[in-house]
């Protein structure tokens, strides 16, 4: 009974297609659902000659387990995850390796680390990107926490990882919760690209008077050469999409509020707890939030009028197109530079022992942000393990650079129209406080001593100090 290399608990569209990857990479599998209805579609999927087996019955699929066992929970994160450990454990022996391969929040995989091991369980959390394709074709996976048992499995991970130039896109990420807080960035920088697009978008259609066909041109030119990157090439692909029904194209048939599953909000919330400024993905995830307010909105739409002036655009259509192209590419650099120093932070912080140059290896295939950029990503980060922000390297910086008065010209652009580019505006802001030896916050420090005594440092003295501000 007990031939099955690895076991998957959950076998919705991620859970089944991974085990049928890994049936193609010829490692013989076992699903469990208590769905009847999904268990069959496993067993109808798997090609003959492969050895992948469902059931609805926990001991019947644990006892089908190669010992000792490695199984994987894909299941809605949160409360599901814990039921299905809880249903589990009375099954598990010593030694079996528990992976959670969903998007459960860092601090959940810490707790439930320690529950587990005081049972003699391997647990680790592991990040897997690329959606329903990525997991039949190869995803991206972040695993992190118990190396040992990752070690286990690896071959396995590996065989069916996305693959850049022979490299498979999976490596061990570090300590406790890593692969999950690391998948957590890459959501957050998700939210950032996905905003960023759409804001462009945005500008063209509703700022430029662009067409739909225009529109996708557009996107598909962005998408071949430097700025390639698998988000701009399904935004194409989406804007080329006709409506069954009505023949028209979908994009403008589909309810603009935006929904979200929370690990935008999360990398946002913990990059407060850090204070690791990432002002992009901020205002990604407060867009989504503001999209949600249509009601008001429609209302607003009526009351707080804009003129969009017709005239004062000196430059022809093609070099706006051009500002706004290196717009996007200036700001996209600045988002991944976001994720990557809160990742550098939170290593420190929560002694994960991250290696960046390790995940923008195993971003550059794969994942839903997987781009072209992550080849330079890496190199800077081979040549200096410690850079604090890729803005520092000199090449980024040098392709900021030569990109930054576009992106001044295009949100002044937007803001004349009155087309929100929250993002545009936020990446602007960002590197322009970066760059910046002296903020204005001397002024919020002597406020702060002024109203509640909370003292200010001088920088021309050591110490702390207060003044009697209101007295002469
Ligand atoms: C991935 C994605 C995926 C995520 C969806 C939905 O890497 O494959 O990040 O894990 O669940 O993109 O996320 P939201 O519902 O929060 O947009």
């Amino acid at each position: 009974m007990e031939i099955y290399d690895f076991g998957m608990v959950g076998l919705g569209v991620m859970g089944r297609n991974l085990l049928l990857n890994m049936a193609d990479n010829n490692f013989a599998v076992s699903g469990l659902d208590i769905d009847q209805e999904k268990v069959d579609f496993l067993e109808k999927d798997a090609k003959s000659g492969q050895q992948v087996k469902g059931t609805t019955s926990a001991k019947e699929f644990i006892e089908s387990l190669k010992k000792p066992r490695a199984l994987m929970l894909l299941v809605p994160a949160g409360k599901p995850v814990d039921t299905v450990i809880q249903n589990l454990l009375p099954f598990l022996e010593k030694d079996d390796i528990v992976i959670d391969g969903g998007n459960s929040h860092f601090m959940d995989t810490n707790r439930r680390v320690t529950e587990l091991n005081e049972e003699g369980i391997h647990f680790f959390g592991m990040g897997i990107s690329g959606g329903e394709k990525g997991a039949r074709m190869g995803p991206s996976m972040m695993p992190g926490g118990d190396k040992e048992a990752y070690e286990r499995l690896r071959p396995i991970f590996e065989a069916i990882s996305a693959k850049v130039n022979n490299e498979p896109c999976v490596t061990y990420m570090g300590m406790g919760s890593a692969g999950h807080y690391v998948k957590m960035v890459h959501n957050g920088i998700e939210y950032g690209i996905m905003q960023l697009i759409s804001e462009a978008y945005d500008l063209l259609k509703r700022g430029l008077g662009y067409s739909d066909v225009d529109l996708q041109k557009t996107f598909e030119e962005w998408n071949q050469g430097e700025l390639q990157s698998y988000l701009l090439e399904i935004t194409g692909e989406v804007l080329n999409k006709f409506d069954d029904i009505t023949g028209i194209r979908l994009v403008n048939l589909i309810s603009d509020r935006a929904m979200a599953k929370g690990t935008g909000k999360w990398t946002s919330q913990n990059a407060m707890d850090l204070q690791s400024p990432i002002p992009v993905i901020d205002a990604a995830v407060t867009m989504r939030d503001l999209s949600t307010y249509k009601d008001e909105r429609v209302k607003a739409s009526t009351v707080l009028h804009w003129n969009n002036p017709k005239d004062g655009i000196s430059d022809t259509k093609l070099e706006l197109i051009s500002q706004i192209k290196d717009a996007y590419h200036f700001a996209m650099i600045t988002i991944y530079a976001q994720g990557m120093a809160q990742l550098h932070k939170a290593s420190n912080e929560y002694h994960y022992g991250l290696n960046p140059e390790n995940i923008a290896r195993i971003w550059r295939g794969g994942c839903i942000i997987r781009a072209l950029c992550l080849e330079d990503f890496r190199k800077a980060f081979n040549k200096n393990r410690e850079l604090l922000n890729l803005m520092l390297d000199e090449q980024i910086a040098g392709t900021l650079m030569s990109k930054q008065q576009a992106i001044r010209s295009t949100i002044k652009l937007a803001v004349d129209k009155g087309v929100p580019v929250a993002a545009f505006m936020s990446s602007l802001a960002y590197f322009d406080a970066y760059r910046s030896a002296t903020l204005p916050t001397n002024l919020v420090q002597a406020q702060r001593d002024y109203f509640g005594a909370h003292l200010y440092e001088r920088i021309d003295q050591e110490g702390t100090f207060h003044t009697h501000w209101d007295q002469q």
